[in-house]
């Protein structure tokens, strides 16, 4: 059945995937972002609207919206902007204002490895935003992927960025570079999402998705490398010392690849059962392609 999805963070990575995909089955489109921009490959069936989970003016952004599919948050604090006042009190405002627009289906993007911990701060923050979910009158679905592939993506374009500019020759891997990843396509999250906004059987369910198989971040670099062709000696660095380096690059260079909160996640299982997403959707995910990372 079609209907109006509003899609709270859609100008992002997985928005750019999932608003396309809503349009082609038939849905119309609210599109909002901080600054209401509309991107050009949006057709008429996607309205493009401002809204800031920060400010008070999402109630105007999500009305006349059947479903909410809430994907805004950040996964580094930096520039001012917290975990807290993003994927905390964001969440609670995005929820607040679907409850006032009178819309049923919320559909909320986790992630793999959400813990109940202060000292995991995004993992935290995340958590802590799933409790508000789980804690409202909406008939939600909570969807917590591994890491996402697919053009544009913040994970694997991050390492190509590493490999490229703070590898000369040789590669960091954060201990024995055995933190063990489930990389799920985003055009198999797409039409997780789709499904959960349509399949009124599904309220109230949080789901663990990865792709169809385990790679180490060591398996993950060779990807990388092997398509990019960029070559490099990996190197183990112990953690402690790489923790240690993250608290002062977190606070002086803050252009730095990786941050001090993402070195302590490794600690987290970025990883599910391999069925996971099969069992759950009714389709094998794709294998993992990077090929889009060749391009420039
Ligand atoms: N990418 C992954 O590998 C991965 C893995 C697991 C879970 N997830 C989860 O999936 C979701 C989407 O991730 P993503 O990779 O698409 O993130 P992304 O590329 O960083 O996109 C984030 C989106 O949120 C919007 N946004 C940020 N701050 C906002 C605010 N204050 N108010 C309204 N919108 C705001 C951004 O729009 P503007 O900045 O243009 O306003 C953008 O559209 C997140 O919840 C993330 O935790 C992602």
């Amino acid at each position: 059945m079609s209907s109006t999805i509003a899609v709270i963070g859609a100008t992002g990575f997985v928005g750019c995937h999932l608003v396309p995909h809503l349009v082609t089955n038939g849905h119309r489109v609210i599109a909002i972002s901080r600054d209401g921009r509309r991107l050009p490959e949006w057709t008429d069936a996607v309205e493009a609207r401002a809204g800031d989970v920060t400010k008070q003016n999402l109630d105007a952004a999500v009305a006349g919206a059947d479903a909410v599919v809430h994907l805004a948050a950040i996964a580094r604090e930096t520039g001012g902007r917290t975990f807290d006042e993003v994927n905390v009190e964001g969440t609670r405002r995005a929820v607040a204002a679907a409850e006032r627009a009178g819309v049923r289906r919320f559909v909320h993007l986790s992630a793999l490895g959400v813990i109940d911990d202060p000292k995991l701060d995004f993992l935290y923050s995340k958590w802590q935003a799933e409790e508000i979910v789980r804690a409202s009158p909406l008939d939600w679905v909570m969807l917590r992927p591994s890491l996402l592939f697919g053009e544009g993506d913040g994970f694997f374009n991050l390492i190509k960025v590493t490999l490229k500019w703070w590898s000369p020759g040789v590669v960091a891997i954060p201990g024995k570079g055995d933190a063990k990843f489930q990389p799920l396509s985003v055009d198999d999250l797409a039409m997780a999402i789709e499904q959960s906004v349509t399949d009124s059987g599904r309220a109230r369910s949080v789901y663990e998705l990865g792709g169809p198989e385990w790679l180490t971040y060591r398996e993950i670099v060779d990807a990388v490398s092997d398509t990019t062709g960029m070559r490099r000696l990996k190197l183990g660095m112990p953690i402690p010392i790489i923790s240690a380096l993250t608290a002062v690059t977190d606070k002086v260079l803050p252009i730095f690849p990786v941050s001090h909160d993402q070195i302590s996640s490794l600690q987290r299982p970025n990883y599910t059962e391999l069925d996971a997403f099969e069992r759950t959707f009714g389709v094998k995910p794709k294998p993992i392609d990077l090929s889009y990372l060749k391009a420039a």
